[in-house]
């Protein structure tokens, strides 16, 4: 075990500073951040590739990888756990529990990005970092707006909803309430990049809710199963 062990990288910890950046068009901030930069190069590229052709063909799927990483790191930090699918020895995991079931979606996507980082270098890319590196993609290709109509932009239009009292939800309405969540609307939906900021130090927070580092964790063969060996 010892021996696997040491044979394990992880690395999430680098995956929330990697959201931060994430938006630069800028070639370098691989190179400035650089977690995978000897060990797979390619990686970050590979997902945003797939990222890119899966919300060109259904925004939504932008929002089922943004909603992941949240119900991946609210339960026991940012670990993946909640893609493991039912085993006889774990018959109900996270992903079977009421706010999960069956609304959260996007497991099929998160395959398609572990099958197509695992193609380029095995063994290498945490499923973890895959749903960060996923969700911050999304993030990015969603705000750029490029690909996307407006009602599946990531923008603060929704802050303007509240204020125009176009909203569904009591709860929306409720954020007129009370004084201090009604000035948090009026700033978010007034001040142009003032919601983008907070959305984005928001994302790179949680995405580092108890990463694991070092000999913590193991670099699954398939995101739905732990690996046995
Ligand atoms: C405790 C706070 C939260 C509650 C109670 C909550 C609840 C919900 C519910 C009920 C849905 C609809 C699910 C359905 O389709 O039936 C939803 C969707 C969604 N939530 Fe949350 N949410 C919370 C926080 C968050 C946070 C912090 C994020 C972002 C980091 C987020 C991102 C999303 C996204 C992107 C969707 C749409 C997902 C999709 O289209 O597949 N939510 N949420």
């Amino acid at each position: 075990m010892a021996a696997v062990a040491a044979k394990l990288h992880v690395l999430m910890a680098c995956a929330l500073l990697l959201l931060a950046v994430g938006c630069q068009a800028s070639p370098f901030w691989p190179l400035q951040i650089g977690f995978y930069h000897d060990k797979c190069p390619q990686a970050e590229a590979v997902v945003k590739g797939v990222m890119e052709k899966a919300i060109s063909q259904n925004p939504g799927n932008g929002a089922a990888m943004i909603r992941m990483l949240f119900h991946d790191c609210f339960v026991e930090g940012c670990d993946a756990s909640v893609l493991l699918d039912p085993t006889p020895f774990s018959p109900t995991p996270e992903k079977l529990s009421p706010p999960n079931d069956p609304s959260l979606r996007g497991f099929e996507l998160i395959d398609a990005i572990k099958d197509a980082v695992e193609a380029a270098c095995p063994g290498v890319v945490s499923c973890a970092d895959i749903v960060a590196f996923a969700a911050r993609d999304a993030s990015c290709i969603l705000s750029r707006g490029k690909d996307v109509v407006t009602p599946n932009k990531l923008d603060r239009q929704y802050y303007k909803n509240v204020l125009s009292h176009t909203v569904l939800f009591t709860s929306d309405a409720a954020l007129m309430t009370s004084a201090e969540t009604a000035r948090m609307v009026v700033d978010n939906a007034n001040i142009p990049g003032w919601w983008e900021d907070r959305f984005e130090k928001a994302m790179v927070k949680m995405a580092g809710i108890e990463v694991k580092t070092g000999y913590q964790g193991q670099i699954r063969k398939n995101c739905r199963a732990i690996n046995y060996y």
